[in-house]
């Protein structure tokens, strides 16, 4: 039984994994967090309690008048009513009034269920086993406001989700100000936080620094998940390394605006609290209406920062993303877009698939410049018709070519941009999100679509669909390539003016879902700028994204190391490229890099010697030939690019029959050593044969394997099969 109930002590005890979670519901009715950490056996945990009674400055409620709310640590606190630190609630009343006050009624174990999420994405069961759910419903009589706050407990891995559904049960029309999908206290405040920062072209990269007193906040105000954060963060203890040590991992399931932020109190406790961000929130909840916020994913690990990752692997691999191509091997492909830029037509693009059939690549993807006038990155964007003059051909004569020569094909767009100098601009320049008598603020020459409008979905339903069913289309990759402006829309009520960025990502989602659904055979990727909507939520409905606009190999190592922290590696597109920054690369270095991800091609094949072409296949080969424990297996970090010029990460299959070592060196010092590599995951006991040798996996996770380098850019792969005995 996962979740756990004790009457006389009104403790509510959820075992996730080797985690517990337990929470008080106090006489008065407050909900108190007790306890979140490794596994405990004991349910009586009344002593764990600490809330301190009252605190000086404080103000106290008058049914609890020994109680500070201001240093209690609770599981949803409210804004308003003597809490001072990060509310998850805030309500503001007809009159404007703002404050709440929630207290437990009731709670109900939902076992082997796991509710939906009305109009969003989110993990799910595969089978009842998988996990309860505890929904324990809330209510502030004054306001008739009632909130159920769910917990989805997974059995079997350290694993709970958490989101909130608050209904307005009154008569008055409330706002909401501030709707959190969760938020987790710990008495103690001596954590690390890792982090994952970035910029265009230089995502996910690992940040490492302890807590402070006040708040660290993690979050976006561009519409978008961005490059710049993600919405992910660890809370680990000082000395935990990547094998060793207590961890928390955090992440909200959503594109939009989020708020990932840890305060330490006055106290030194600290709260994490994680949801849509507040930043120009603002929610009408008529009586009858209801609000759901997105799920939030809670993992616990006491097996370091490489634990709370394969923890999420799993998550994301299993119970997040769907449909056929989650478990099928994904397609090796060959993406024009750095071969070509805008300069292509179908010729071209039949050229590079007929030397794409001899590396044996699976699948031709054709980027931005296809459709409309689209000569140029200024225009077009909306009008999603093939341009057959440029290509000379039609769409689907340019698929039958492409086929002929043995390869799938896949296409680029960028469905929620509208370019002011493109027909659908034209006919409708009020679809763009825009301030009525203020000029757009443009990216990239492109303004973005109101989501918010059902005509706007209507129309990129029918227009993309409308491509899809013209011809024989195996692979969309969905790009986004700006953060939102004049985020308004005169449809709505000037006290709605504050939802538009949340209808805006739920619109997104209603044009993912309707699309994914009518065409299950196409492996959709998603790509912002790169990786700047790097979120679980855009698993969901594309099981892979495009991780970086920057291809070199080099520059890889950091942005795919960071991005493991939390996504599967077979979600991250990663592709081989020409040499960038200056630097020369060996082939079989760039392909390395790019096999730990879902794995292609991205440049022009026609230039290519012959003697590449079948290096390319052979590469081709080994890849189709690890691709299941790549896609698969357990994932280890092993040395950190962060940290000096050696990267190393390997998988081991779930039966750990098989695992594959990358070690790569871009840096040679003077006077340097061999690294001794130690390896991870193997069973200890198990012989494993590899290039010729054959050793106890004991031998190699403690003794491990002596590699190096007396040139940049060398690098390792080993293949470790285990010998039958
Ligand atoms: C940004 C993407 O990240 C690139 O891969 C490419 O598709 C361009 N957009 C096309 O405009």
């Amino acid at each position: 039984m996962p979740i756990l109930y004790n009457e006389q002590t009104r403790i509510l005890k959820l075992d996730a994994g080797d985690s517990t979670y337990a929470m008080h519901i106090s006489d008065a009715g407050y909900l108190f967090h007790i306890y979140y950490g490794g596994h405990i056996s004991d349910t009586d945990l009344e002593h764990l309690e600490i809330h301190g009674g009252g605190a000086s400055f404080s103000p106290s409620p008058a049914d609890a008048p020994h109680l500070s709310l201001d240093t209690a640590l609770q599981e949803y606190p409210t804004a308003g009513t003597g809490d001072f630190r990060r509310p998850c609630l805030g309500v503001m009343e007809e009159n404007g009034a703002s404050g709440a006050r929630l207290q437990y009624v009731s709670h109900d174990i939902l076992q082997g269920q796991k509710p939906a999420l009305q109009g969003l994405p989110a993990t799910y069961l595969n089978a009842p086993g998988e996990a309860d759910t505890l929904a324990i419903h809330m209510e502030d009589k004054h306001l008739g406001l009632r909130v159920t706050l769910y917990y989805c407990v997974f059995t079997q891995s350290s694993v709970i989700t958490r989101w909130a559904v608050l209904e307005n049960g009154g008569a008055q029309d409330l706002e909401l100000r501030s709707a959190l999908s969760a938020c987790v206290e710990f008495c103690e405040s001596d954590f690390d936080m890792i982090s994952l920062r970035g910029a265009w072209c230089r995502e996910r990269s690992v940040e490492r620094h302890p807590l402070f007193h006040g708040a660290t906040a993690l979050e976006s105000r561009r519409g978008s998940t961005g490059h710049q954060l993600n919405s992910f963060a660890i809370l680990c203890e000082k000395g935990a390394t990547e094998d060793y040590g207590q961890a928390y991992g955090f992440q909200l399931v959503y594109s939009g605006n989020f708020l990932l932020e840890a305060e330490v109190s006055q106290m030194n406790s600290t709260r994490v609290s994680i949801g849509v961000n507040p930043y120009d929130f603002g929610w009408q909840l008529k009586p009858g209406d209801a609000f759901t916020t997105p799920e939030a994913v809670l993992t616990y690990s006491n097996e370091g920062l490489g634990g709370i990752s394969r923890t999420l692997h799993r998550l994301y691999r299993k119970n997040l993303c769907r449909g056929e191509w989650r478990d099928k091997p994904r397609p090796i492909l060959i993406n024009n877009w750095e071969a070509t830029f805008f300069k292509f037509n179908a010729e071209k693009l039949v050229a590079i698939a007929r030397e794409a059939a001899k590396a044996d690549i699976d699948m031709l993807v054709m980027d931005d410049g296809w459709f409309g006038q689209r000569y140029d990155d200024h225009r077009a964007l909306g009008d999603w018709v093939l341009n057959e003059e440029k290509m000379g051909c039609s769409l689907g004569e340019l698929v039958e070519r492409v086929k002929a020569e043995g390869l799938r094909f896949g296409i680029w767009f960028e469905p929620e941009m509208i370019s002011p100098d493109s027909d659908l601009y034209r006919a409708h320049p009020d679809w763009a999100l825009h301030i009525p008598g203020r000029s757009l603020t443009l990216g990239r020459d492109q303004s973005v679509l109101n989501l918010t409008l059902p005509e706007v979905r209507a129309y990129l339903i029918d227009s993309i669909g409308k491509v899809l069913e013209s011809a024989e289309i195996s692979y969309v990759k969905w790009d986004f390539n700006r953060n939102l402006t004049e985020v308004f829309s005169a449809a709505l009520p000037a006290a709605q003016s504050r939802e538009v960025w949340h209808r805006y990502v739920l619109g997104l989602y209603e044009i993912m879902e309707a699309l994914v659904q009518r065409f299950p055979h196409i492996l959709f990727e998603s790509c912002s700028g790169g990786g700047g909507r790097f979120d679980p939520a855009m698993l969901y409905y594309m099981p892979q994204t495009w991780c970086s606009d920057n291809t070199d190999a080099a520059d890889r190592l950091k942005i795919q190391y960071g991005t493991s922290f939390c996504f599967p590696v077979v979600t991250m597109g990663a592709h081989v490229a020409v040499c960038h920054n200056g630097r020369e690369i060996p082939l079989r270095f760039r392909a390395a890099v790019a096999m730990a991800g879902s794995f292609g091609y991205e440049l022009d094949l026609t230039k290519l010697p012959p003697e590449q072409i079948a290096e390319m296949k052979e590469m081709n080969a080994d890849f189709r030939a690890w691709q299941s424990v790549i896609d698969t297996g357990d994932f280890y970090r092993l040395r950190s690019p962060f940290e000096g010029e050696e990267t190393a990460w390997m998988f081991v299959s779930e039966d750990k029959s098989e695992a594959l070592v990358q070690y790569f060196r871009t840096r040679v010092t003077g006077n340097s050593w061999a690294t001794r590599l130690t390896l991870r995951g193997l069973a200890p006991e198990a012989l494993y044969s590899f290039k010729g040798k054959q050793l106890r996996g004991d031998t190699l996770m403690r003794g491990g394997l002596v590699l190096g380098g007396r040139n940049d850019f060398a690098h390792h792969e080993i293949w470790l099969q285990r010998v039958p005995e």
